[in-house]
Parts: C-alpha cells; sequence; structure tokens
C-alpha cells in the first residue's frame, strides 16, 4: 500500500515536471517572437536547468525506490541488469555527443584557414563538405559585433556524459562492491569505506589537477604534461593498490572524466558566459578567461583517448589481469594520449614524422609486457580430468553452473556453466586466458584457487584436455 503511495507520488511529480518543460518550450518561442529582454531571458534559462536537473534527480529517486522494493527478491538482479543497459547506452550515447563535439571543435581551431581572406575582425575561417552539403564557418578574434539571438551551447553533452557515468559505477560497482569493487586479496575493506575512497578519489583528483593548471608550470607544456602523467600514474598504482582490478581502471577513467567534465562545468562556460556578458554590454571581454578556456578543452581533447581505453578495457583480461595492472593503464594512456597529439598535429598541417611511431611503440609495450610467458614450467605428471574437476567443482561452480550458489551470481555469470565435461573442454581457451595466464579468474580469487590448483589445469589444457 505504501509502495503504491510513494510511487504515486514521485510518478505525479515526474509527469508535472514534464509537462513544465513542455510550457518552457512554449513561452520560449512566444518569447523570441517579442524579441523580449536578455535578464529574463537568462533567468528562464536558470529555471529551465532547474527542472531538468530536478526531472534526472526524480528519474534516480524512482529507480532507488524500485530497487529497495525489489531487493533480495530475483528481481533485483534482473532490475540490475536492465538499468544497466540504459544507463550504458546512455552513456555512450552523450559519451559520443561529447567526444564528438571536441575532437570537432579541436579539428576546426586546428585546421582554420588563417591568412586567405579572412577578414580583421575574423581569426580564420573553414569550408567543409558534408551529409550532401556545403558549410562556411567563421571564427571571430574576439566577439561578434552583437550577440546572436540563437548561440549553440556544448555542455549539457558533457554533463549528461558525467551522470549517467556516476550512474553507471553505482549499477555496476556501488551496489555491488562486495563483488565488483573490493578484492579481498588486495585490500579488505567495508562497502561504505570503498565507495567513499572512489567518490572522494574524483574531487582529489580535480583539485590537484585544478592547482597544477594555475602552477607557473603550465606556461611549460611539456613539463605540465610530465608532471600531469606521473600523477596520473601515481592514481592508477593507488587504485590498484584498493580496488579489484577492472574497478581501479574504471576509476581511473572516472576520475579523468570527472576532471573533464569539471573543465567544462567551473572553466569553460564561465569563461564563455564572461564573454557574451562582455559582449552584450558592449565592452572587450577580458582575454585571460578565454585562453584558459582554450587551453582546458586541449587537455580534455587529449584525455579523451585514454578514457576511451579505460571504458573497454574490462573487455581485456589481458590488461587489468597483468601483475602489475597499473603500468598498463600508465602505458597505453601514454600511448593514446601520444596517438592523439599526432593527430592534432596532423590537422595544423605539422607532420611530425616521430609522434606516431613513438606512440604505436608505446602501445605495443604493453602488448610485449602482457605476453604469457613462453616457458610456464615443465608438467611432469598427466593431469587427470578427475582432479580437474575437482578443481572446478570446488573453485568455479559456485558460479558457473545452472544453479549457483554464490551469494552475488543467482545466475551463472556471461551464461557460462561447468556442469558437465563438454561444457569444460570447449572453454578451455578462454579458461586457460582467465585462470593461468591473466588469473582474474575465479573472480577476485573469492574460492580461493591455489597456484597448484592453476597449473593442474594448465598441464590439463597442454595435454590435449583428455576426459578420461
Ligand atoms: C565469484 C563468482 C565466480 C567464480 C567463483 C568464478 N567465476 Fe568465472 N566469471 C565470473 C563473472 C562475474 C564473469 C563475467 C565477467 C568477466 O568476464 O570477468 C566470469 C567470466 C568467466 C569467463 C569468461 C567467459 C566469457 O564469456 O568469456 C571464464 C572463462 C570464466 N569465468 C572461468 C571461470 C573458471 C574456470 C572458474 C574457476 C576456476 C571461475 N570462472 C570462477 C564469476 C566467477
Amino acid at each position: 500500500m505504501v509502495t503504491v503511495l510513494i510511487y504515486g507520488v514521485l510518478g505525479f511529480i515526474l509527469v508535472m515536471l514534464v509537462i513544465m518543460t513542455y510550457n518552457f518550450h512554449s513561452l520560449k518561442k512566444s518569447d523570441d517572437a517579442n524579441l523580449s529582454q536578455e535578464p529574463g531571458q537568462q533567468s528562464m534559462l536558470l529555471s529551465q536547468g532547474f527542472i531538468y536537473t530536478a526531472l534526472v534527480l526524480i528519474l534516480i529517486l524512482i529507480i532507488f525506490y524500485t530497487w529497495y522494493v525489489v531487493r533480495g527478491t530475483p528481481w533485483e538482479g534482473h532490475l540490475a541488469e536492465w538499468l544497466n543497459i540504459v544507463v550504458r547506452l546512455m552513456h555512450i550515447t552523450f559519451g559520443i555527443a561529447w567526444i564528438g563535439a571536441s575532437f570537432y571543435f579541436v579539428f576546426l581551431e586546428n585546421a582554420l584557414n588563417r591568412t586567405e581572406d579572412v577578414r580583421d575582425e575574423l581569426a580564420g575561417n573553414l569550408w567543409a563538405v558534408h551529409g550532401g552539403g556545403f558549410y562556411y564557418l567563421e571564427k571571430y578574434k574576439v566577439a561578434p559585433p552583437t550577440i546572436p539571438k540563437h548561440l549553440h551551447w556544448f555542455k549539457y553533452e558533457a554533463y549528461f556524459t558525467w551522470i549517467s557515468g556516476i550512474s553507471l559505477l553505482f549499477v555496476v560497482y556501488y551496489f555491488n562492491a562486495k563483488a565488483m569493487l573490493i578484492d579481498a586479496n588486495v585490500l579488505k575493506l567495508s562497502a561504505a569505506k570503498a565507495i567513499a575512497i572512489g567518490v572522494g578519489s574524483f574531487v582529489v583528483g580535480w583539485i590537484l589537477y585544478d592547482q597544477l593548471c594555475k602552477s607557473p608550470l603550465v606556461k611549460k607544456p611539456i613539463l605540465f604534461a610530465l608532471v600531469g602523467f606521473i600523477i596520473a600514474t601515481a592514481f592508477a598504482y593507488a587504485y590498484c593498490r584498493v580496488f579489484s582490478a577492472r574497478a581501479a581502471y574504471i576509476h581511473f577513467g572516472a576520475m579523468l572524466g570527472t576532471i573533464m567534465v569539471a573543465n567544462v562545468f567551473f572553466i569553460i562556460i564561465p569563461a564563455q558566459k564572461a564573454m557574451v556578458r562582455a559582449a552584450r554590454q558592449g565592452i572587450p571581454p577580458d582575454p585571460q578567461p578565454g585562453k584558459n578556456a582554450l587551453a582546458r578543452s586541449l587537455h580534455n581533447n587529449y584525455l579523451t583517448l585514454p578514457v576511451l581505453f579505460v571504458m573497454i578495457s574490462n573487455h581485456f583480461p589481458s590488461t587489468f589481469g597483468y601483475a602489475y595492472p597499473w603500468i598498463v593503464l600508465a602505458i597505453i594512456s601514454l600511448g593514446t594520449a601520444g596517438v592523439k597529439h599526432y593527430l592534432n598535429l596532423k590537422e595544423k598541417g605539422q607532420y611530425n614524422v616521430w609522434v606516431l611511431p613513438a606512440s604505436v611503440l608505446i602501445l605495443l609495450a604493453a602488448s610485449f609486457i602482457t605476453a604469457p610467458k613462453k616457458d610456464m614450467g615443465a608438467c611432469n605428471e598427466t593431469a587427470s580430468f578427475a582432479a580437474v574437476n575437482q578443481v572446478i567443482t570446488a573453485r568455479c561452480i559456485s558460479c558457473h553452473s545452472s544453479k549457483p550458489t554464490d551469494d552475488v551470481y543467482t545466475a551463472p555469470p556471461n551464461g557460462l556453466v561447468f556442469d558437465t565435461p563438454a561444457d569444460i573442454v570447449k572453454m578451455k581457451a578462454q579458461i586457460m586466458q582467465r585462470v593461468v595466464i591473466t588469473k582474474t579468474m575465479p573472480q577476485n580469487n573469492k574460492t580461493g584457487i591455489t597456484p597448484e590448483e592453476r597449473n593442474l589445469i594448465r598441464c590439463w589444457i597442454d595435454q590435449g584436455t583428455p576426459i578420461k
């Protein structure tokens, strides 16, 4: 009864908020026609922002409440999966929009024609053909004589990427902290502490980076990049000493992503607002905030590829499964940022021959150091299937069986079951990769597999997986 009531209230608020967004839309239209004054428009935009924020918060509240209702039932896992699907899709969509815009504007800046036929008030222009039409863009040195009524801003893709990303972090890692976030073999932590460390680290990361940007070091780009890289590596190392390797990777990416969004929120957008305000008042804007904003958006541009790698890293156990996962993270961050640097130089017409090969070599180094050892030791005795099956029964089937007994996984993860010998044999390559080479299974070694048992499995696979 209470449940229905709470859903009723939340649903009512949600519907009201949605109706308000429509009202605002039509208000704005009539407002456009009246060419109303700026202060009114400003406050309207502000309240519109509030309504959208409230809308998102109510949605989150409804989801939280649903989770509270289904907690402990088979629907909990199902809800988690569908939340995962929805939030992940949103995250990818907003992320693509944001990073696409970031790439596009850095490209514009790099490729701008600054010399031929450029009017005095312009920094440059650019012709482009796309989607069956010709486009012509002009960039002003400072601001146009009058600020156009319809000015496109690029900020919500960034904010929503972050909001959906943090939500995903909760759905996948924090709601399931015991299985996904904490690895007792790395550090024994309570869920609350681990989550606090995770969230706190984003704030610390931003403060450190922001201070670095405000220090004199910012005038020395190479030194700045070096110090930034060292700090980032320190974060990677610290995460790997606190969380499970996968969670450490995701936190590294989320920390960088948070810096990128904070750049948009605290530096870039305020600078743009100040520019617009000054232009409206007809006074020359202070160029410094604009310069800072440009620098920060360039930083963001360099962070995109490392962050993108992190976001797909969970599919690649050879990266987070390496004995020193933070080294792989540092190497791949460096290499991918290098690739971005090459692309940026190329857009400016500066073909720097060594940047791309050097970056590729750096990336190859990650592949090299994570490669399986050639000689993993001799197998003196014949490994019997009976012995292997015993290990699988003791260490794997609590999760990987049609009826798991694990406290977290009530359905076999990835649908993978080891119910029959054939089930085991057909997965031999993946078992080799996950149990022997990367040691990423059993998950967080929850079932306490021993090195000898891993070795037994290796020998059995090396000997051709005999079942008898
Ligand atoms: C605590 C639960 C748990 C235990 C115990 C466990 N696993 Fe897993 N396993 C998972 C989860 C969760 C996934 C999916 C996520 C991933 O790939 O890491 C998975 C994925 C896998 C995969 C990858 C499947 C694919 O689709 O590529 C293999 C192979 C695997 N496990 C083998 C094993 C073996 C062998 C054991 C025992 C030595 C074992 N697991 C023990 C939870 C477990």
